[in-house]
């Protein structure tokens, strides 16, 4: 079924929160690309989420906040952080820094990564969206995985109506390219993602930017986008355990913990991270039932096969 694409209006923001309390996904404008939004706290959503992208695995995902003051809730952001943040909040620039024990963002849309990407975006749309939903929504542009970021309402119809609930039409994106990543962790920032703030912008505000390359294809490994790695040992496509590990399940056998008792890869996917995280507190060795390959069994392998390796 193809998506409804409405105008922006008291209506249609009314109608777009409620789908997404729901756990539903809602395209939205923002002033750099389409963002195909969901519930940052809903780990059922944010599954289905990367299931209608397609993407091979699961990235870490930006959680886009109604007000600096928001995001300053959910992440630890340095005096000169904040300082940069009052500087482009609200606008294009996204800053990776490390989450709050009580952030509300789920795991899964964190890649089980301790760190967090928050924006506050511009777009009236997007704003008066996040100001009626009342929480962080995650927000990857609105394309299928391998196909260039829609910039108009038509180009998410096109690429992804029949995968989204409802279709904001906000008009052609100011920006057209995505924003500006900078992890705002250390004592000088570093540029994870080129995008619509210049690095000599950041500069005058917060002085000694240097690049770290690109968040999605990193020149230096490990000092970027870290994976998720558990302490314990992992095994992979195990039927059963063996004595002294924990056994992560799926589908209907015994388990430690079940990814998904009746076999559904996106109940899986939304329990990945944090049971991971559960075994890893108890135990130092962990067999994983197997996954099959189809839909989100693809990201979730991936995930896995990264966990085993400890890279
Ligand atoms: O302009 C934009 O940023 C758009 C609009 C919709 O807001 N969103 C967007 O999201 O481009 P996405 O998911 O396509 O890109 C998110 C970027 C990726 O490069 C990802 O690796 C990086 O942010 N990122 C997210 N969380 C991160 C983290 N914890 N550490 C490092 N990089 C992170
Ligand atoms: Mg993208």
């Amino acid at each position: 079924m193809q998506a409804p694409v409405l105008t922006p209006d008291a209506a249609s923001i009314a109608r777009a929160a409620a789908i997404l309390k729901d756990g539903g996904l809602v395209a939205m404008p923002t002033e750099t690309v389409y963002g195909l939004a969901a519930d940052a706290a809903n780990a059922d959503a944010v599954a289905r989420l990367y299931a209608a992208k397609g993407r091979p695995a699961f990235n870490p995902l930006i959680a886009h906040c109604a007000s600096p003051d928001a995001a300053f809730s959910q992440g630890k952001f340095s005096d000169q952080a904040r300082k940069l943040a009052a500087a482009f909040w609200p606008g294009p620039l996204t800053f990776v820094v490390d989450a709050v024990d009580a952030t509300t963002v789920c795991a899964l849309a964190r890649a089980g990564l301790d760190t967090l990407a928050l924006r506050v975006p511009a777009h009236p749309a997007a704003r008066a969206l996040l100001e009626a939903f009342g929480g962080p929504l995650v927000a990857p542009s609105a394309n299928p995985s391998g196909r260039i970021s829609p910039t108009r309402a038509e180009h998410v119809a096109s690429d992804m109506g029949d995968r989204v609930d409802l279709i904001l039409d906000g008009g052609p994106c100011t920006e057209g390219i995505e924003s500006t990543v900078i992890d705002a962790r250390g004592p000088s920032p570093v540029l994870l993602r080129q995008g619509s703030v210049l690095p000599e912008d950041i500069e005058k505000v917060w002085p000694g930017l240097s690049s770290g390359g690109d968040g999605d294809k990193p020149t230096s490994p490990g000092q970027l986008l870290r994976h998720y790695a558990p302490k314990a040992k992992l095994r992979l496509d195990a039927g059963a355990p063996e004595p002294g590990e924990a056994f992560l399940g799926f589908g209907p056998v015994e388990a430690t913990l079940n990814l998904s008792p009746s076999g559904d890869l996106v109940e899986a996917a939304a329990n990945l991270f944090a049971m991971m995280r559960t075994l890893d507190r108890s135990h130092t060795r962990i067999a994983v039932a197997p996954i099959p390959p189809g839909g989100l069994g693809a990201a979730i392998n991936d995930r896995l096969a990264r966990a085993a390796r400890q890279d």
